[in-house]
């Protein structure tokens, strides 16, 4: 039986898309369900999401990075998550325990055991029953991101990244750390077979939401 969904990938790997698109197909089946988000699925994670997102990695070290995720998390899933969970529905994520293994342990190197135990506390030991990763090359990602940032014009994240010195280097640097966050999330689902499902996420989106309403489909039918 599959109660909570969650939904992970590099950045630009189209998983909010591909959410958005589950929604409305449960929608259209009269399923009940409640779509939720991290960072920033409550009000509190919000405001970490603001400081995480707009701040700005070089000013955040790797730690307290860490530690807005997991705050934003621990209140997610005592005010949200477990709440609907406990009350039957079926929950959406965008994004999970998994995107903190993936990006504060295979991306900046924070060790995956204590990772492990930090997320159990704070997600209360809710763990997905599916989580759809997709997964496409670095590249493929970060060419969809620019092309989302041309078509919306300037934003904070394009502001970020004007009048960087050395930004080739800094270029370099983050595509080494996409590449491990990939190759993270790859592991993590080689290590759990039967909760993971991968899509190759440069296929059309049409094709990849057909692959995850047929699985979805398939599954509650269990219940
Ligand atoms: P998200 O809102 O999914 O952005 P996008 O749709 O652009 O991928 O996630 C914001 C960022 O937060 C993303 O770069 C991944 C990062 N993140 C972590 O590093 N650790 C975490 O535990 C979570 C939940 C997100």
């Amino acid at each position: 039986m599959i109660r909570f969904i969650s939904f992970e990938g590099g950045d630009g790997s189209g998983k909010t898309t591909q959410l958005k698109l589950l929604e409305s197909h449960l929608a259209s089946q009269g399923e009940a369900y409640r779509s939720t988000r991290e960072p920033g699925g409550t009000s509190l994670g919000r405001m970490l999401r603001k400081v995480l997102l707009e701040v700005g990695k070089k000013e955040i070290s790797s730690p307290t990075e860490l530690f807005l995720y997991l705050a934003d998390r621990a209140q997610h899933v005592r005010e949200i998550i477990g709440p609907a969970l406990e009350r039957g529905m079926l929950v959406l994520c965008d994004r999970f325990s998994d995107s903190t293994l993936a990006y504060q342990g295979y991306g900046r190197g924070i060790d995956l055991d204590l990772l492990r135990r930090l997320n159990q506390l704070a997600s209360r030991g809710i763990n997905p029953d599916l989580t759809f990763l997709l997964d496409c090359p670095v590249e493929v990602g970060l060419a969809r991101i620019r092309e989302q940032l041309k078509s919306i014009g300037p934003t904070d994240k394009s502001a970020k990244n004007e009048g960087r010195t050395g930004q080739d280097r800094f270029e370099q640097e983050e595509m080494e750390f996409h590449e491990r966050v990939r190759r993270g999330f790859l592991e993590l689902a080689h290590l759990e077979p039967g909760r993971f499902c991968v899509l190759d996420a440069s296929r059309p989106v049409r094709q990849v939401h057909d692959q995850i309403k047929e699985l979805v489909d398939r599954r509650l039918r269990e219940r």
